[in-house]
């Protein structure tokens, strides 16, 4: 435990970290390994991005307690040989990280061996390299600190829910991330709420379901080109948002529901 952070077993049985400044558990119920593989790294194809010729730029929004930016180092260090990836993880607060680099800690949360040693650099020195992989910390307030990090052809956005953190699940917020978004990049959020969609659609994304885990109902992927969405949202989920009464974040224009239903993915 340190001032703001507390590891704690979550009903699955995995151990997670509690903030006490919003009441909420990084990576409740299933635990940080499985979701960061579910939700993050296995919808985002990364293993098999990592063996294409071109270098990966990926973007962690919300480092926490590592785990989706660990579960991504992992898997670029296990190849033989390979592009870089250049993995950002996006942090106003290294103290859940702090908590589970203790040596009490680290193995439960996949921070033991070289990985531990690569996250112990990033909270020490904000970098870290190896021959495959350059894992780079940008510290400061989201979404202002996008700008900060470079284009982006995978995203991981994992902040908390929309009750701790608006700012991050608004319109505002998902534009700021779509210009950092080159061609062929995906994001994906363990969110599957229709505000968020509705959001992500007006910023630009094209936005597909994601798979469902044991903590939430379905997550979601978007992308900057439709051809890389595997279940697009269809013309059934538009008439939802139609019929919904918290369809929307509370930055949506008022003419949001025209903007949607106009955009290309409905065509
Ligand atoms: C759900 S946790 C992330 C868990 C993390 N991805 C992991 O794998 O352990 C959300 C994180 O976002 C950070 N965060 C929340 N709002 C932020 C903001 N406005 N700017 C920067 N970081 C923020 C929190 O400090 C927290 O560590």
């Amino acid at each position: 435990m340190n001032d703001v952070c507390e590891v704690v077993t979550t009903t699955g049985g995995a151990r997670a970290i509690l903030d006490r400044r919003v009441g909420e558990v990084m990576h409740p119920v299933v635990g940080p390994a499985i979701e960061a593989a579910r939700l993050y790294c296995e919808p985002a194809r990364l293993a098999a991005r990592l063996q294409r010729s071109e270098p990966l730029v990926l973007l962690d929004i919300g480092l926490g307690a590592g785990s989706n930016a660990i579960a991504a180092w992992r898997l670029s260090e296990a190849r033989a040989a390979g592009p870089r990836l250049t993995l950002v993880s996006f942090e106003r607060s290294l103290d859940a990280l702090a908590l589970a680099l203790q040596p009490e800690h680290a193995a439960s949360f996949d921070l033991d061996g070289a990985a531990g040693a690569a996250a112990h650099a990033l909270l020490s020195a904000g970098i870290h390299e190896t021959s495959r992989t350059t894992w780079r910390l940008v510290a400061g307030e989201l979404p202002g600190s996008l700008a900060d990090g470079p284009v982006a052809d995978v995203v991981f956005w994992d902040p908390f829910s929309p009750r701790a953190n608006p700012e991050l699940w608004s319109v505002a917020a998902f534009t700021a991330l779509r210009r950092r978004c080159r061609a062929g990049a995906t994001v994906h959020t363990y969110s599957g709420a229709t505000a968020v969609r509705s959001s992500l659609l007006l910023a630009g994304f094209f936005v597909g379901v994601g798979e469902p885990t044991g903590a939430h109902k379905a997550a979601t992927c978007a992308a900057v080109d439709a051809a890389d969405l595997e279940r697009p949202l269809d013309r059934r989920w538009l008439a939802r948002l139609g019929r919904s009464t918290a369809g929307f974040a509370a930055d949506a224009p008022a003419d949001a529901y025209q903007r949607v239903a106009h955009h290309p993915q409905f065509a």
